[in-house]
């Protein structure tokens, strides 16, 4: 097994530059087959689900060649399959977005259920939803979704039951090139929802609202590639170095990313005392130097508090001088890294979507998992605090959504190796 040792305690101080939206770039890629042409991307994120997203669209037929290690440029002239292999398909959540981008070039889509991060259940009803109402038959059998389709789709009104990033990402993929005019209501607002209306639009697309919970949608015969386009700066990873910041105590400043979109996290640091302060539209500083207060979290769709830092903020949280509450709305079942955090001395009792987060005096290193990408994140974060070397396994996940990780939080002071194990042991015992 691979894994991390962090060795703690220290303080980060210095700049950090953040990578492209994994959540937007996973979008994005698929977004380029709805053009039977050439794409120029940049700031694509260097991580494995975009790798993997490069694998599939290349089984398809794109031709994709790398500019740098964060520019490509993918022509889907040729693609001739719209059946996504199983193996590949089956490894991440945002394989789904295929089902949207192909459906106008195809009349029958195959790809298998999404897989991701084990953040409880993940259904796809509300993508079915959508597809069904712009006029596509979806059928879900032996691991599969399939998606048919007899003439060109109508645009409709579609109205989510729920906020869903990936049922809205999907719903603008597959109405993008439909004859009329979709509107979808109760749409998710996330920026990587933005990034992906504003790709399509710089093509010939016509979707307004974007940002808003209501995105309307009306049908153009074809989009045209023209400039390159610029990924935004990943909001999450900008906001986990935030939270390293402040948990060490330390003066960091985050470049590349974009203040308005780190506010949620950022009036939540400042109830926290730490000292957030925009330096420029690019880039915010984090300094803390005492024990955060006590704080509580309730997360929510954008620009709700982000689902995705709360396992980041428990770290924080856990240091703090009183008693702290988090509640999980999005997901039936993000508080695995919890058990992790307890072997570290942590106090924090978990009841259904409530964790009570009681704040102690220090954490202590320990041999951890990693349980999904923002979970395996916060165990760095809690290894850069603790007294001694914290392993950190399966560290997979953490390599699928963050870019150079290590290279980043040593830059920053941090002391990070990557190194082989050989115990096959398994670390519950
Ligand atoms: C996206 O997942 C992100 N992943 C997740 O980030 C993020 O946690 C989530 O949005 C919420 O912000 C990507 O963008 C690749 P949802 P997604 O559809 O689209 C329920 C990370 O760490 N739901 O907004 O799968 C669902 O069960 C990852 O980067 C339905 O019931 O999330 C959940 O409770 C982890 N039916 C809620 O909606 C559906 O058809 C929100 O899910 C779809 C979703």
């Amino acid at each position: 097994m691979e894994k991390f040792v962090v060795n703690g305690p220290c303080r980060l101080n210095g700049e950090v530059k953040i990578s492209g939206a994994k959540n937007a770039a996973v979008a994005i890629l698929p977004a380029t087959l709805l053009v039977k042409g050439v794409c120029h991307l940049d700031n694509v994120p260097d991580i494995s689900d975009i790798r993997e997203y490069v694998k599939i669209l290349k089984s398809l037929g794109s031709k994709i060649t790398y500019v740098t290690k964060n520019e490509l440029i993918i022509d889907n002239t040729n693609v001739t399959s719209a059946i996504a292999s199983y193996d590949l398909t089956s490894k991440f959540r945002a394989s789904y977005y295929l089902l949207g981008a192909l459906i106008n070039r195809f009349d029958d889509v195959q790809i298998s259920l999404p897989g991701g991060c084990n953040l409880g259940a993940r259904p796809i009803d509300q993508h079915i939803k959508a597809l069904e109402k712009l006029g596509a038959t979806i059928e879900v059998k032996r691991g599969n979704v399939y998606a048919t389709k007899k003439s060109k789709l109508i645009g409709t009104n579609i109205f989510f039951d729920l906020v869903s990033v990936g049922a809205t990402m999907n719903a603008i993929l597959a109405s993008t090139l439909a004859n009329g005019v979709t509107t979808i209501d109760n749409a998710a607002k996330e920026p990587h929802i933005v990034d992906l209306a504003n790709f399509l639009n710089s093509m010939g697309a016509n979707i307004t609202g974007a940002g808003t919970d209501t995105i309307k949608i009306t049908g153009v015969e074809k989009l045209v590639p023209n400039s390159i386009y610029s990924i935004i700066p990943d909001q999450i990873e900008a906001g986990t170095f935030m939270v390293a910041a402040a948990v060490t105590k330390g003066d960091v400043t985050i470049k590349n990313c974009i203040p308005k979109h780190l506010e949620p996290i950022t009036a939540k640091l400042k109830e926290a005392g730490v000292l957030v302060d925009e330096v420029s539209e690019s880039s915010i500083r984090v300094r803390m130097n005492t024990a955060p207060n006590a704080f509580s979290i309730k997360t929510m769709p954008y620009p709700g508090f982000p689902t995705d830092m709360q396992p980041q903020m428990c770290v924080l949280l856990s240091m703090c001088t009183g008693t702290g509450i988090i509640v999980e709305s999005i997901w039936n079942s993000r508080f695995q890294y919890t058990d992790e955090l307890l072997k570290m001395g942590a106090d924090i009792a978990t009841h259904g979507s409530t964790a009570i987060v009681k704040g102690i005096e220090k954490l202590y290193a320990a041999p951890v998992f990693a349980h999904d990408l923002r979970a395996g994140a916060a165990m760095i974060i809690a290894g850069l605090v603790a007294e001694g070397k914290t392993e950190i396994y399966h560290i997979y996940h953490i390599l699928r959504g963050y870019e150079n990780i290590l290279e980043k939080f040593n830059s920053l002071g941090a002391n990070i190796t990557h190194e082989k194990d050989d115990s096959e042991g398994d670390l519950n015992g």
